[in-house]
């Protein structure tokens, strides 16, 4: 990965239509995807892999109104994703997630297990009663799942670009997402930039001195 040219690079705004990611690179990064970590294990996430024609003019017909000028980007990407969270965290989840890391072999030892499972109880407990944040901290986890198939998606030479402009009770609608269980947080186009539109000046961002404070 050329960080060097990355720090450079606008996020991509027009992608070319004729580019479709071949099928083995999009498994990879599917595979990546299905790997990120999150907090606790929660993995509360589902994706829509958005891939035709059909798919896409439903998300695109789907944005609300004063979202439009995102439809062209998604006509033209060769796929979007639509990352959606868990609307809510039922008991049921918690224990699909055990049972998973029971049949995958992660905690061998009985008495580790019980004890991970009480820590991961305890702290679902403090998002949703104490700090009252359990949807956001979700989503949190979706968002660095995000960022970090943005950089695999770079690894891989494709361009990744996420969309916020979007509304998520129309997207949700549309795709029957909120039936089960999850809604939608995020978009990330992906596919190959056109040269003829891509950005060419410098990218703006804050200078290192007000960033960052060494102690
Ligand atoms: C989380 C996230 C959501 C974004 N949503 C949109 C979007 O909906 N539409 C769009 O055109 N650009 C979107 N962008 C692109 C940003 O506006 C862009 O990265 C920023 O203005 C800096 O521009 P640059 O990447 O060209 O340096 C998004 C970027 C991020 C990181």
């Amino acid at each position: 990965m050329d960080l060097d040219k990355l720090m450079s690079k606008h996020l991509t705004r027009a992608f070319d239509p004729s580019k479709t990611i071949p099928a083995e690179t999009l498994q990879q990064l599917l595979r990546f995807l299905r790997s990120t970590p999150s907090s606790t294990n929660i993995q509360p996430n589902h994706f829509y892999v958005l891939a035709t024609a059909e798919g896409k003019e439903r998300l695109v017909a789907n944005l609300g109104e004063r979202f439009q000028d995102n439809g062209e980007k998604i006509l033209n990407a060769s796929h979007t994703i639509i990352l959606t969270t868990r609307a809510d965290l039922p008991d049921s989840h918690i224990e699909e997630v055990f049972s998973k890391e029971t049949a995958d072999g992660r905690f061998p030892d009985p008495a580790k297990r019980a004890l991970w499972q009480s820590m991961t109880r305890d702290f679902l407990n403090l998002r949703k009663y104490g700090y009252k944040d359990l949807n956001h901290w979700m989503e949190k986890q979706t968002y660095m799942a995000l960022g970090m198939t943005m950089m695999a998606a770079a690894e891989l030479g494709v361009d990744a670009t996420p969309l916020e402009g979007f509304d998520p009770t129309s997207v949700d609608k549309a795709f029957k997402i909120r039936e089960t269980g999850h809604t939608t947080t995020v978009l990330l186009a992906l596919g190959y930039p056109d040269p003829e539109k891509a950005y060419t000046g410098p990218t703006s961002r804050f200078d290192a001195d007000q960033l960052f404070t060494f102690l």
